[in-house]
């Protein structure tokens, strides 16, 4: 089970909990169950439209699940300027998932986060 956080500058912050380990729960599903008014667009990867910062609430950096960015991920968010070609290659060694997601991309993990949208 992870507590997760939706915050933006436009509404009332929302945690909610989610089932974790499901593989197909995805962070813009749960959003959408959850009635948390997350933009979106294709839900396959491929927009950009679902783009969220997520902050992982663990102390210790080692700690973090995060969960691998899909390659359409990483294609979008070069894209949009939101992740570096170093960052991609730090990820590829430490296992460690950058704070810029796709919502429709990123599987929730028993870990809590705050998401902002
Ligand atoms: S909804 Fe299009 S990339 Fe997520």
């Amino acid at each position: 089970m992870a507590l997760i956080t939706f915050s933006s500058p436009e509404y009332k912050d929302r945690t909610v909990y989610a089932v974790a380990g499901s593989h197909t729960e995805t962070l813009l599903k749960v959003a959408l169950a959850n009635k948390v008014p997350i933009n979106f667009n294709c839900q396959d990867g491929e927009c950009g439209s679902c783009l969220v910062k997520v902050t992982y609430l663990k102390e210790r950096r080692v700690d973090i699940q995060g969960g691998p960015l899909t390659p359409k991920e990483i294609t979008v968010l070069k894209t949009l300027g939101k992740i570096a070609q170093d960052e991609i290659d730090t990820m590829a060694v430490d296992d460690l998932p950058t704070s810029w997601r796709l919502a429709c991309q990123l599987v929730v993990r028993n870990e809590d986060v705050v998401v902002e949208y």
